[in-house]
């Protein structure tokens, strides 16, 4: 194969990212697709009027001594998130957000997954160190129960099954704020918007005793956008709606789906009632494609104690916290300040108009704040960039001639591998950029050595996914530990995931 000398000089991480790229970039006739907003063909609905769902917990079938069993249907119900309007909706359970699994570091957890739609589905859990068979490769489907036509993408490793599968979570990491979503092969982004995504909590010993907020101080929020049609329905801009076939979306809408409405649990810009004391939020940003730049308005702010991989070593203080897609952050907000009476609304600088707003606090009881939030959180290593054998550089970058989302130049191919590490080692990964993109990789936690320059201010802690903007690079590193095997990485705008931005590690 030959390179230009551009090209050469980017995959090698030394065009100098942000000064060369852009200027390229723009003296082209066709620009990037841009991520953009499908508007709804209803009116929106008003904001801060429903109450925020506490998001149930899910009860285990069955328990023994050294795990717990869920039985979960995937089916299509029908949910209200309009008033007086029914939205059909693809969900765990027939709900939306999909329940929330509360596991145990040390734990397992069999989640039994049983396949009620007419296509296929699979499983991922977000963040977690997964065994490959239960890791939810895109191209390991559960057909529906008579099955389904082969139009899946040919993969002689897939290991495809009928109507059910069970999936094995070990548990045995840091506890965090994970989620699962759909992760099938070309139609990932489509069945999230659907409805296929929820939380799992990982707990441990060791976290319960810092006396962080808890009970009904710890709620989790799952922020996400959707567009709605004139009947109330999800409206989503898929090539073929009913999913079977045609992969991809309108091409308008190839850079990212952005939806104008924002739902917080699956309730379009919710109110909470609190008391003046502190809660924990963990959020979690499950949208497709959009970024928010989170700010509370009032007089409390944002104060982060956890990343994607759980605590970090201590609490940070933000004005504003911008939350890609997938990503997840623990935050305390202290209502303490805040008269009885006075709402703090959240909001997201990114976004224009009612896109602008997120939920509203009211803060309407007064009560004895039985929480800390200890100085000392966690212990973290500090990365050590001696620890990488070796540094590998992928580009993340859109392809004009084929349209569509690549990495190295590649398209995603099940049976090529970008990178083959070796087991229980470290290695520094170079990411670099054209655009927007959430980069993800399953399996494992990695910490930020630079972002442009140096760590930026949302890259602290353990993560799994790193949100870079146009034109910059970032070293990350990585340590390859659990399990070997076949995984993916890829971008998290999951309508860029699904147009051939993911790529496959093995460690071996
Ligand atoms: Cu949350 Cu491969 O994804
Ligand atoms: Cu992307």
């Amino acid at each position: 194969m030959k390179y230009s000398r551009r090209e050469v000089l980017r995959y090698a991480g030394l065009s100098g990212g942000g000064l060369l790229l852009p200027a390229v970039e723009s003296s082209c006739l066709i620009s990037r697709p841009e991520s953009r907003v499908l508007p709804s063909r209803l009116p929106l609905p008003r904001q801060f009027q429903g109450s925020l769902r506490i998001l149930p917990i899910l009860k285990p079938t069955r328990t023994d001594s050294l795990a717990d069993f869920y039985n979960v249907s995937v089916r299509q119900a029908s949910a209200q998130i309009l008033d007086g309007m029914n939205t059909t909706i693809w969900g765990y359970n027939g709900v939306f957000p999909g329940p929330t699994i509360e596991a145990h570091v040390g734990r397992r957890v069999s989640l039994r997954l049983q396949n009620a739609l007419s296509v296929p589905i699979v499983n991922h859990l977000h963040g977690a160190r997964t065994s490959p068979e239960n890791d939810g490769y895109p191209t390991d489907l559960i057909l529906p129960a008579g099955g389904f036509p082969q139009s899946h993408m040919h993969d002689l490793l897939a290991k495809i099954v009928e109507g059910e599968r069970e999936y094995i979570y070990a548990n045995d990491q840091r506890a965090a704020t994970l989620w699962y979503h759909d992760h099938r092969m070309d139609f990932t982004a489509p069945q999230v918007w659907w409805g296929l995504a929820g939380f799992y909590i990982l707990r441990d010993a060791e976290e319960e005793r810092l006396g962080l907020p808890r009970g009904d101080k710890e709620i989790l929020l799952m922020i996400c956008d959707r567009s709605f049609d004139a009947d109330g329905s999800f409206l989503y801009p898929a090539l073929d709606p009913s999913l079977r076939e045609t992969p991809g979306v309108d091409a308008r809408y190839m850079g990212g789906v952005l939806g104008d409405v924002i739902l917080v649990n699956g309730v379009p810009w919710p109110r909470l009632e609190v008391a003046n004391v502190k809660y924990r939020f963990r959020i979690l940003n499950a949208s497709n494609a959009r970024r928010y730049d989170l700010e509370t308005e009032g007089a409390a702010s944002l104060i982060q104690i956890g990343s994607d991989g759980g605590l970090l070593a201590g609490p940070l203080a933000h004005r504003t916290i911008r939350i890609a897609p997938s990503e997840r952050f623990d935050v305390v907000v202290d209502f303490s300040k805040c008269p009885i009476g006075s709402t703090v609304t959240l909001v997201n600088r990114a976004g224009d108009g009612p896109a602008g707003q997120i939920m509203r606090f009211d803060v309407f009881r007064n009560e004895r704040d039985e929480s800390n939030l200890p100085a000392k959180l966690s212990d973290i290593p500090f990365p050590n960039p001696e620890d990488a054998v070796i540094t590998r550089v992928l580009d993340f970058s859109y392809q004009r001639r084929s349209h569509s989302w690549r990495i190295n130049g590649n398209p995603f191919d099940p049976a090529r591998m970008d990178a083959r590490p070796k087991l229980d080692t470290a290695e520094i990964w170079r990411l670099q950029t054209d655009f927007n993109h959430p980069l993800h990789l399953h399996l494992v936690h990695f910490q930020v050595l630079g972002h442009s320059g140096r760590p930026g201010p949302y890259d602290e802690g353990w993560k799994d996914t790193i949100d870079l903007g146009p034109g910059q690079t970032a070293d990350i590193l990585v340590r390859f530990t659990g399990y070997r095997g076949r995984y993916v990485f890829h971008c998290h705008n999951l309508e860029h995931e699904d147009m051939s931005m993911m790529g496959n590690f093995e460690v071996v």
